[in-house]
């Protein structure tokens, strides 16, 4: 059976001059009532341009602070983010955000909540509302443009957030668990619609999941962290044919990559095997 080759460190810093992000050493203490809590220790990670990287982590272990951290809309307590050569030191409007919940205005049909980027950019209306009824085609809404949210399922409604955030054509997307409250057959279809919607454009896109084969079918990297407070300390490049098919999900070599990430969860005592005594 084909094995993946063993992590290296490369695979967690690839070549700084090919860097879109780089994140140095950030670190963030949140100062609560009850007293301060660590979310992220000493965070390092080098995202290619044009790469499709995930953070992979369980719950709490700081992968939404990193994200925000990324985007400016979170300062650190140490270390910086640079993007495109660039300290982040405010939020970065340039980039394309889609949160897990796809926060819509429920009086606003399909595209008026698309284009809500282009007002807020003031982007010439004509020229949006075209790219907007073409994004929406392309992610399979061709037909629900008129109607609104709360007769949209919940995938579609995600579908719709992903056009707003696409509206600008940022060429970067950061996705913080996009899918994580869909259902497990429309999340796969997600994933493969997300593929082929990254393989049109030349984005780079840093997707936060807790799902171990959500990350594998996507990426072209996976950064795995460790419980809070969160580090990166593994990086793994996923060598699988593109376009990847749902059936990509049964062969040997996915199945190595799941498990390997699964073991170094286990090491770390995210998962076991045995019951709490
Ligand atoms: N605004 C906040 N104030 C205080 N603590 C926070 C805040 N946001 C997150 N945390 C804490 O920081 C840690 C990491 O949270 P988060 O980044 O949301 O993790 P994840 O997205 O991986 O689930 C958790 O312990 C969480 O309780
Ligand atoms: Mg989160």
């Amino acid at each position: 059976m084909a094995r993946p080759s063993p992590a290296r460190p490369a695979d967690l810093n690839p070549d700084r001059s090919l860097a879109t992000i780089e994140v140095n050493g950030i670190t963030k203490t949140y100062r609560t009532r009850t007293g301060a809590v660590n979310a992220l220790a000493e965070v390092d990670c080098t995202i290619k341009r044009g790469e499709f990287v995930s953070l992979l982590g369980p719950s709490g272990c700081g992968k939404s602070t990193l994200l925000r951290i990324m985007a400016g809309l979170s300062s650190s307590s140490s270390g910086s983010v640079i993007i495109d050569g660039n300290p982040v030191i405010r939020p970065q409007t340039q980039l394309g955000i889609v949160f897990q919940s796809p926060v819509l205005l429920e009086w606003r049909d399909t595209l008026g909540n698309v284009m809500l980027q282009a007002e807020a950019r003031g982007i010439d209306r004509r020229v949006a509302l075209e790219t907007a009824n073409r994004l929406v085609k392309q992610v399979g809404l061709a037909g629900f443009e008129r109607k609104r949210p709360s007769e949209l399922s919940g995938g579609m409604q995600q579908r719709v957030a992903i056009c707003r955030a696409l509206l600008h054509d940022p060429d970067i997307v950061l996705m913080d668990e996009p899918f994580g409250a869909l259902d497990a057959l429309t999340r796969d279809q997600m994933n493969v619609d997300l593929q082929h919607l990254w393989a049109q454009g030349e984005k780079t896109v840093v997707f936060v999941t807790h799902s171990i084969p959500e990350a594998v079918f996507l990426s072209d990297r996976v950064l795995v962290m460790s419980p809070s407070p969160g580090r990166i300390d593994l990086g793994l490049r996923i060598d699988l044919e593109r376009p990847r098919r749902l059936a990509t999900r049964d062969s040997p070599q996915f199945a190595a990559y799941c498990s390997q990430i699964r073991n170094a969860f286990t090491k770390r005592g995210v998962l076991r095997e045995e019951p709490l005594a």
